[in-house]
């Protein structure tokens, strides 16, 4: 089924950090797959900013090459990559200084809309802001896109806010978690609102519990210095998983709306309980046969900071009074998977034999690889011998059920640079509920680090610590399998 295109407003995009990684791995490769979805209106025009002097043609031949790098440009569209480079041009500015505002101010064209992507270091966010208004470039109509990480802690993330809210409204910033982007991630309101089927069951009375896995094969690579720093819980925690936990538990928002939505997430994190220090697991990965230790990688013989994270979650309303979340997430496991699972409770009473079987519905939203839902129903197991029930999967694989590969589904980027040039930020957190988010989680850090635990060992390619599965196992539960 192939998807419905509506073309954008005609915009000025300004990426900072535009040599960046960033830019060159996920943001121009995704404004290209959306070029060649015939999204970006003719008078499109991007201009990358970045320190360096460099020509518009150095530049394209940059991005061009980004484009083959990163699987955009396949040999087979080069006239489409030919007609998309003309729409990027390149300018030199100093971020801290003033060299190239000037340029940029006379670059841009009135009666389009402006948006500046900060596609840079976090120390950068306030001084492009500050700059963008003295130079007179951002107006009331303008729109600031800022990446993760925003903010360590609470009190980082509430200077930050502050310092964007002297330039900019609320309205105007958009803070990217690109977990929101992703298809499935929006699907998950699409199940819960659009179906009657589950939102009456979708409570503590009717599910036992939820578990949320972001599990990753690789290790901390090249980002080691970043990552030392944060750790699972500042990097995949306090954004993604909670993100996924907030779609996941919110209440019905009256439309879906950017405030309605956000609004309902927001509760949720000020609803949830402080993790107690039983209920929380941390790990980091050894060395593999052939794969470096976490320390390694990391270039810090004695970092006490963890790649792999799992905890139990109470939320303290009406809705999830009893029925715990819980979320785990980690480097170098064994499968590249991201899943909420949610398990329901056995009907009240049963009719059959105490040994026909278990018959718990669970109901598992795959987000990555293989999108898809498949929910687990109890039926007879066929044959004679009497009544004995099983459990078999409704499988719905999406690319199977839609007719499609997926290709032409946008990635997270793709959608959401759409999202910021058509104005919508229900995709997008609100400065409030990043800081709900940081304010969740920082005494939940301050514990650990006051106590000076160590995180557990795992061996690479497991499912993380054993002090992991015994989190669940002393509730007498169990993680899902972790297939790769
Ligand atoms: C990023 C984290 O935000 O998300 C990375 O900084 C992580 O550490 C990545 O690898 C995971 O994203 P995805 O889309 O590959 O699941």
């Amino acid at each position: 089924m192939a998807s419905r295109v509506i073309p954008v407003d005609p915009f000025d995009l300004v990426i900072f950090g535009g040599t960046g990684d960033l830019a060159r791995r996920k943001i121009l490769p995704g404004l290209f797959r959306r070029y060649c979805a015939g999204q970006m209106p003719a008078e499109a025009r991007i201009i990358g900013a970045a320190r360096s002097d460099m020509s518009n043609t150095e530049y394209r031949r940059l991005i061009g090459e980004a484009l083959e790098e990163f699987g955009a440009a396949d040999g087979k569209n080069q006239k489409d990559v030919t007609e998309f480079l003309q729409r990027i041009e390149y300018i030199a500015i100093d971020a801290m200084g003033k060299s190239g505002w000037k340029a940029l101010a006379k670059a841009l064209r009135k009666n389009v809309v402006h948006a500046f992507n900060f596609s840079v270091g976090p120390a950068l966010f306030g001084p492009l802001a500050e700059r963008l208004h003295e130079n007179g470039i951002a107006d009331t109509q303008s729109r600031i896109v800022v990446e993760k990480p925003f903010g360590h802690d609470l009190a980082s993330a509430k200077e930050l806010n502050a310092t964007l809210a002297q330039y900019f409204d609320e309205r105007q910033i958009y803070r990217i978690d690109h977990y929101l982007g992703k298809e499935t991630v929006q699907n998950l309101m699409a199940v819960r609102f659009g179906n009657i089927l589950f939102e009456p069951l979708w409570n503590a009375q009717y599910i036992d519990h939820v578990q949320i896995t972001v599990a990753e094969t690789v290790g901390v690579g090249g980002r080691g210095e970043y990552y030392d720093k944060s750790g699972a819980m500042r990097d995949m925690v306090q954004n993604h998983l909670m993100q996924l936990l907030c779609l996941t538990a919110m209440e019905p928002p009256a439309k879906f709306d950017p405030n309605a939505v956000r609004d309902e997430k927001l509760k949720v994190i000020r609803a949830l309980r402080p993790v107690a220090n039983g209920d929380l697991v941390r790990g980091q990965y050894s060395a593999g046969s052939d794969t470096p230790s976490y320390a390694e990688e990391a270039e810090n013989p004695s970092s006490t900071t963890e790649s792999f994270i799992a905890m139990k979650i109470d939320i303290e309303n009406w809705r999830w009074n009893g029925t715990p979340f819980y979320l785990r997430t980690g480097k170098r496991m064994r499968a590249r998977l991201s899943e909420i699972v949610v398990r329901f409770k056995e009907p009240p009473h049963s009719i059959f034999d105490e040994d026909a079987g278990s018959n718990a519905n669970e109901l598992t939203i795959r987000l990555q690889p293989n999108e898809g839902m498949d929910m687990m129903v109890t039926i007879k197991e066929p044959g004679p011998g009497g009544m004995r029930l099983v459990q078999v999967p409704l499988d719905m694989t999406f690319a199977d059920v839609l007719g499609s590969d997926g290709s032409d589904v946008p990635d997270a980027y793709e959608r959401l640079i759409m999202d910021v040039i058509r104005g919508n930020q229900t995709l997008f957190m609100r400065g409030d509920e990043v800081e709900a988010a940081w304010a969740w989680t920082d005494p939940i850090i301050e514990g650990w680090e006051s106590r000076g635990d160590k995180p557990n060992l795992y061996e690479p390619g497991t499912a993380g610590p054993e002090e992991a599965l015994m989190l669940m196992h002393k509730d007498g539960r169990r993680w899902r399998d972790l297939k790769p």
